[in-house]
């Protein structure tokens, strides 16, 4: 079976109906999502199909072929997304556990709302147990990822419009 993950394909030699989890974590060694309660209920497994928050040990690998996986090692290619960013300057995780399930489950969010509310990031982030309870803390850098893209996004239009002044 082959499987593109982070960018790079990759053939994989498994049962058609081994978690995705299993794959990413035993086959190719990508440690940074993790098993929680293996049954959907605690995202800590979050990872992105073709953009979509899913729950890796739910997803059998058969139904990733063809699609685009992303995990939290392929979340941005220097640790640098507006997210991770946000994280460390709100000191986040306590035991570090749940985040990138966390994380996963953010970028998403942000992708299709980039300024949300808060209740929608708590609908969004509802699924994700933190048994150390850092929510406050990921709520605020969340907003604050918000207004970090946000502002991102004018500096890039404004340095555009200069450009084409010039
Ligand atoms: S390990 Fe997948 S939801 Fe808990
Ligand atoms: S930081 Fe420990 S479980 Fe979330």
């Amino acid at each position: 079976m082959q499987i593109t993950v982070n960018g790079s394909a990759h053939k994989v030699e498994v049962e058609e109906d081994m978690p995705l989890l299993w794959v990413l974590r035993d086959e190719l060694k990508l440690t940074g999502t993790k098993f929680g309660c293996g049954g959907g209920f605690c995202g800590a497994c979050t990872i992105h199909l073709d953009g979509q928050p899913v729950r890796a040990c739910l997803t059998p690998v058969s139904f990733a072929e063809g699609k685009k996986i992303t995990t939290i090692e392929g979340l941005s290619a220097n640790g640098d997304h507006p997210l991770q960013l946000a994280w460390i300057e709100h000191n986040v995780p306590q035991c570090g556990y749940c985040q990138s399930g966390q994380l996963m489950s953010a970028a998403a969010l942000l992708q299709q709302t980039p300024n949300p509310d808060d209740k929608q990031i708590d609908q969004a982030m509802t699924g994700n147990l933190c048994r150390c309870g850092t929510y406050p803390r990921i709520k605020s850098a969340i907003s604050a990822a918000a207004k970090m893209k946000a502002a991102a996004k004018i500096k890039s239009a404004a340095t555009k419009e200069g450009n084409a002044d010039v």
